[in-house]
């Protein structure tokens, strides 16, 4: 039977993304057919009208890629990113110093779940891309978030989520469940990483049960968006 405790869920996270953080970016592109890029540019139109000098916090930022595309926005004055992966924390530096976006970008180690050292009501934007199902709490990172969020500020949460239409559900599960494990596991040289994808998915409330822990913990103005047929959502909420 598989461990699917609160503390196994980050110790294995963290252990797992560490080992294939010099294949994820490649891997995410081949894996998605490089669907990944355009999941995370819908952040750049979701974000607030009419404001600018936006002071972004992304959580479980990998490789840095949503802080990179953060900051093509002129309306991002500067994006702070945390993961618990020092290798992948590692590699996005790199990214982000290859590009010459260290007055912009910050990147630090941090637990996502607690934001333990960030001070409350600082930022005007939070983000996080296909990392909050990885969380030992959703529900107590969602509170942390609001915590650290100016009033009113934007909250914008892109997760794997499953099609509702059976058409595209029922060959979905399968090249999940079936193909994509198998072809993960082998491109990553991880016995188990993909294992991992397919059930930390399934296992996670996704649409309207996402957005009842989002409003739990504080947040309204919620906006749940299909993404791809509905195999990634975009929520979007606003603390209050
Ligand atoms: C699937 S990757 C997503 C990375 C990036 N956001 C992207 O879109 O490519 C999930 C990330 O979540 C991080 N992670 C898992 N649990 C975390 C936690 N409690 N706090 C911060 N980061 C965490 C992992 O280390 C990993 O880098």
């Amino acid at each position: 039977m598989i461990d699917t405790s609160p503390q196994r869920k980050q110790h294995s996270s963290e252990q797992i993304f560490d080992q294939i953080a010099g294949r994820y970016d490649l891997l995410n592109q081949l894996l998605s057919g490089g669907i990944d890029r355009k999941w995370r540019n819908q952040f750049l139109k979701a974000l607030p009208a009419n404001q600018s000098e936006l002071l972004a916090l992304d959580l479980a930022c990998g490789t840095a890629d949503v802080p990179i595309t953060l900051c093509r926005s002129p309306k991002i004055k500067h994006v702070t990113g945390i993961d618990l992966s020092k290798e992948m924390l590692k590699i996005g530096q790199t990214k982000v110093e290859n590009l010459n976006l260290q007055q912009r970008i910050t990147l630090q180690a941090g637990d996502g779940v607690t934001l333990d050292g960030l001070p409350d009501h600082h930022f005007d934007l939070v983000t996080i891309s296909f990392g909050i199902r990885n969380f030992s709490s959703a529900s107590q990172s969602l509170s942390s978030i609001h915590r650290v969020l100016k009033p009113g500020g934007q909250l914008l949460i892109m997760e794997f989520s499953l099609p509702e239409n059976s058409l595209i559900r029922l060959p979905y599960l399968f090249y999940f469940r079936h193909l994509l494990p198998k072809l993960g596991n082998l491109l990553s040289g991880h016995g188990d990483a993909y294992t991992y994808l397919n059930q930390t998915v399934e296992g996670f409330p996704y649409g309207d049960d996402f957005l009842a822990l989002m409003q739990q913990a504080g947040f309204a103005q919620l906006l749940a968006t299909a993404q791809t047929f509905g195999i990634a959502t975009l929520y979007c909420g606003r603390a209050v």
